[in-house]
C-alpha cells in the first residue's frame, strides 16, 4: 500500500527489553517499548504518533469508563528461522475493527492508519518478537471515547491505539467448559458480533460461576431459548462429529473469529468436511451421549487452537478423553502454526511481511 501517513516518532530512551525472560512470558503482562496514538476530533483522525510506552492521563469523568464506548481487537506476529516479521491476517482485524466501531457508533478508522500504525510499531518494537515456538507477539488495537461528558451520547473525541506484548500460551492446558443454559452473552439485535469491551465485562459473572463447579470457560447458548451452541468465552469453538468440523455459523450474535475461519480453510483444504450450520444443545448432548464427539476445541487469536478435555451440561460432564498426539487439533494447529512462523508455504496468503 502506498502510504502518505506521516507518523511521527519518539523513542524510549530506557528499553526494558533486556528485563524480559522471553523463555517464560506470560500472557498479556508484558508490554513493548512503544505505542501508537491517533486523536479524534473534528470529525478527523490527527497526529498519529509512537511514544515510549506509559500511563495516560484520564478525565474522571471520561465517557468511555461511564458508558463504554470502547472497542478493541487481537491480532499476533511472528518470527521466522530467516529473521522475518510475520503479521498473521491483520486486514481481516482492520476489517472487524471497523464493524465494531460502526454498531457501537464510533468514528471509522482509515486502512491506512490501520495497517501503516501496526506496521511501522510492530518494526520499531522487532526485537519484542519472540522467536520461541509458542511464544509471539501479541498486537492490540482499540479505541475508546474522550469526551468527558455525564450523559449518553455518542463522544465527539477518541483515541485509537496499538501497543503490543510479547506472550506465552494463553491456556496453558486443555480446557473444561460448561453449556451455559442461563446466562446469555449476546442477543439478536445486539452487540455480539462486535468486540466491545463489555462484552467481555458481562461474561465475568458467568464465567466466575462456571469455575466454581470446576470448569475453566462457557459454552454460550442463544440468548432466546439457549437451544443453540453460539461460541466459548474467549474463542469460537468447533467440535469433530463423526469424523466431521461441526461449528455454528457466525453471525449477528457470534464473532467472525480470523482463527476460527483460518482453521476452517485448512481443513477444507485438507479435503475434509466441514459444515457451518446451527447446532442444537440437543444434538450436541446426544452426540456426546453416543461417543460421535471424537474432539472438541476453541479457536481465537489469543488461545489459537485450545483443546477442550471436557463439557459439561446440566448434570452430566463428557470426558473427551483428549490425547494430544492422536488429535486432529493438534494437527491443525501444528499447521496453522507453520503458516503463521514462515516454516511452509503461505499458501492462502495470510502474512503480511512487516
Ligand atoms: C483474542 O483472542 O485476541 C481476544 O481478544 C481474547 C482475549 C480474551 C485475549
Amino acid at each position: 500500500m502506498q502510504t502518505t501517513l506521516e507518523i511521527d516518532i519518539r523513542k524510549t530512551e530506557n528499553s526494558r527489553i533486556g528485563q524480559v525472560d522471553f523463555d517464560n512470558l506470560p500472557f498479556g503482562r508484558i508490554f513493548s517499548d512503544h505505542m501508537l496514538i491517533s486523536d479524534y476530533g473534528n470529525e478527523s483522525w490527527k497526529n498519529p504518533h509512537i511514544m515510549p510506552y506509559q500511563d495516560l492521563h484520564l478525565s474522571p469523568a471520561n465517557s468511555a469508563i461511564h458508558y463504554g464506548q470502547s472497542i478493541f481487537e487481537g491480532m499476533k506476529a511472528f518470527k521466522s528461522a530467516d529473521g522475518r516479521v510475520l503479521l498473521f491476517r491483520p486486514y481481516e482485524n482492520f476489517q472487524r475493527f471497523n464493524r465494531s466501531a460502526e454498531r457501537m457508533c464510533m468514528p471509522q478508522v482509515s486502512e491506512e492508519l490501520f495497517i501503516e500504525g501496526l506496521r511501522t510499531l510492530i518494526n520499531l518494537d522487532r526485537d519484542w518478537v519472540p522467536p520461541q515456538e509458542g511464544e509471539a507477539l501479541y498486537v492490540r488495537p482499540f479505541m475508546f471515547a474522550m469526551d468527558d461528558y455525564i450523559g449518553i451520547k455518542p463522544s465527539d473525541t477518541y483515541k485509537f491505539m496499538i501497543f503490543t506484548c510479547p506472550v506465552g500460551a494463553y491456556y496453558a492446558d486443555p480446557v473444561r467448559v460448561k453449556i451455559e443454559t442461563h446466562f446469555t452473552r449476546a442477543v439478536k439485535g445486539g452487540v455480539g458480533f462486535a468486540k466491545a469491551a463489555g462484552n467481555y465485562a458481562a461474561s465475568l459473572y458467568p464465567s466466575k460461576m462456571a469455575r466454581e463447579q470446576g470448569f475453566h470457560q462457557l459454552i454460550w447458548t442463544d440468548g432466546q431459548e439457549h437451544k443453540f451452541v453460539e461460541e466459548s468465552g474467549t474463542m469460537n469453538v468447533i467440535f469433530v462429529i463423526n469424523g466431521a468440523l461441526r461449528t455454528a455459523p457466525t453471525s449477528e450474535t457470534i464473532l467472525k473469529g480470523v482463527t476460527r475461519d483460518s482453521v476452517l480453510t485448512i481443513a477444507r483444504d485438507w479435503g475434509m468436511e466441514v459444515n457451518e450450520s446451527p447446532l442444537e444443545v440437543a444434538e450436541l448432548v446426544e452426540s456426546l451421549r453416543a461417543g460421535k464427539v471424537s474432539e472438541a476445541f476453541g479457536a481465537g487469536t489469543a488461545a489459537t487452537v485450545a483443546p477442550i478435555s471436557a463439557i459439561g451440561h446440566e448434570d452430566e460432564v463428557f470426558d473427551l478423553g483428549y490425547s494430544k498426539e492422536s488429535a486432529l487439533s493438534t494437527k491443525l494447529m501444528t499447521e496453522l502454526e507453520a503458516i503463521k512462523r514462515g516454516q511452509i508455504e503461505d499458501r492462502f496468503g495470510w502474512n503480511m511481511v512487516i
